[in-house]
């Protein structure tokens, strides 16, 4: 059996750059939270203990751990930022009693894939190596820390970019900063960790060169760049956005689902798309929406929190918000807005209506412009429609208010009591016309402009 897993996320460092009240690891990327993603994967890889190093805008973090249900990650604080080594060791007490192994991963690199966590984990085991570190050849090596592999392929050290010759900057295989480490050794290294160097700081990366010294193997595995990327301002957090974003694309289409133009759908972390669905161009979904299968997306629409059943057709230009139900083979045609709406099967809404706070019966037919009146200015108020009404366009439905199975509301109404079912209602003035009317009045205006103006 392998051994057990604690993780340790840093995340003391204050994020000035992102020029943010919002703590760096709480911005979201496809629409969770930064530090969320990343407890995710390391709850796919069923780590024991997850300890989470926070400095300044502690309280932000705990608030949102809670908030989704992960209170139960350890807290452990940095008042000082002393360096990753020291960062580090503010887990020690957390893991007082564990042996197993620590991964050691930074809150702001939040879409290192779970298989490249296990690759770590992997490596580890099969080279009898003491730790492992992620290593990556960045397009650009900036001033990354660079690993200084051995002749015989093990990782020798790591240099910081400040304290680095020019032969060593010259090295483009940089560090990611994630760590798989064997507890029996990590804090023992930690302890023996000193800052003379360049930054003044107690560097995580020279455990390598301590484990080098008691004869112990570290191991190197290399990441993808767009895997280990590191979010330090907005820019970095739109770059992270467009990867998260191309490899859900691609998740989704490797499952069953037509984007027929993939740059211009956007999906949350928690999307659910069931295999043959179609996503037309320009659709953006927001959280917690799932598509059964064979729904039809159409372009422009804009969808959160909605539930989709099979076959529903949805847009052009469709906006579907929280609290949105819609069943099998439902039609919800352009500009229509829906929210806290249930549409049972076979309803239609077609064109250019506001359905909020409503239930839709059964092939129900809504009629284009038709508005549930949901609000008074105080409160929201519920509208039913019953299967098979039938209502007719330019319809205001002033909830709250019921209409029966199979009534109908004549078109141009304003419905403010029930209808009962069967019932046919209609609230508008009554019709009257004055035969040629029109005529004798286009003659008398036509002579008023020719006496006006001349000609
Ligand atoms: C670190 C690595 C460097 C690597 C780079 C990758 C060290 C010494 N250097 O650089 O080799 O190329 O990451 O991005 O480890 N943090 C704390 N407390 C601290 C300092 C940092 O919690 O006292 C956290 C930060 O919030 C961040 C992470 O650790 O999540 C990395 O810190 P950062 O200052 O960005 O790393 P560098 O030292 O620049
Ligand atoms: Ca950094």
């Amino acid at each position: 059996m392998s051994a057990s897993l604690a993780a340790v996320i840093l995340a003391a460092g204050k994020g000035t750059r992102m020029r943010s009240n919002l703590h760096k690891v709480l911005h979201p990327i496809g629409g969770k939270p930064m530090l969320h993603h990343l407890l995710s994967s390391v709850e796919s890889l069923k780590a024991g203990k997850t300890v989470l190093v926070l400095g300044a805008g502690k309280d932000q973090v705990e608030a949102s751990l809670a908030a989704e249900n992960m209170a139960q990650t350890i807290i452990a604080e940095q008042k000082e930022q002393l360096g990753t080594g020291h960062a580090c060791k503010m887990a020690q007490d957390a893991l007082s009693t564990f042996d197993g192994n620590v991964i050691i991963l930074y809150g702001d690199v939040p879409l290192i894939p779970v298989d490249v966590m296990r690759e770590m984990l992997d490596t580890k085991e099969q080279d009898g190596a003491a730790l492992v570190t992620l290593g990556f050849a960045p397009e650009d090596p900036a001033k990354y820390g660079r690993l200084v592999v051995a002749q015989d392929g093990t990782l020798a050290r790591i240099v910081e970019y400040k304290d680095a010759s020019d032969e060593e900057r010259a090295i483009t295989l940089c560090n990611s900063g994630m760590m798989v480490v064997g507890a029996e050794h990590l804090f023992r290294w930690l302890d023996q960790l000193k800052s003379d160097n360049a930054a003044g700081e107690y560097y995580l990366t020279d455990i390598v060169d301590l484990a080098r010294g008691e004869g112990l193997r570290s191991s190197v595995v290399v990441a993808g760049e767009k895997d280990v990327l590191g979010v330090n301002d907005r820019v970095d957090l739109a770059r992270a956005e467009a990867a998260f974003q191309d490899r859900e694309r691609k998740k989704h289409q490797l499952a069953g689902v037509t984007l027929i133009d993939p740059s211009t759908v956007f999906f949350s972390a928690d999307t659910v798309v069931c295999p043959d669905v179609t996503i037309e161009p320009h659709v953006v979904i927001g959280p917690g929406t799932t598509i059964a299968s064979g729904a039809r997306i159409k372009a422009f629409s804009h969808l959160e929190g909605a539930q989709i059943g099979p076959d529903a057709q949805i847009g052009p230009y469709a906006r579907l918000r929280p609290g949105t139900e819609i069943a099998a083979g439902v039609k919800i045609g352009n500009f229509v807005e829906t929210k806290k709406a249930k549409l049972d099967s076979g309803a239609k809404v077609s064109h250019l209506s506001y359905i909020g706070d409503a239930h839709v019966g059964e092939d129900a037919n809504i009629g284009a412009g038709t508005i549930t009146c949901n609000y008074d200015g105080f409160l929201k108020y519920q509208t039913n429609i019953g299967a098979g009404a039938f209502i007719g366009s330019n319809s205001a439905l002033v909830a709250p208010v019921t209409i029966g199975d199979g009534a109908i509301v004549g078109a141009g109404s304003v419905i403010t009591k029930d209808v009962s079912r069967d019932g046919l209602a209609t609230t508008r003035a009554p019709q009257r016309e004055r035969t040629g009317l029109a005529a004798t009045f286009r003659s008398r205006k036509a002579a008023e402009k020719k006496k006006k103006h001349g000609g």
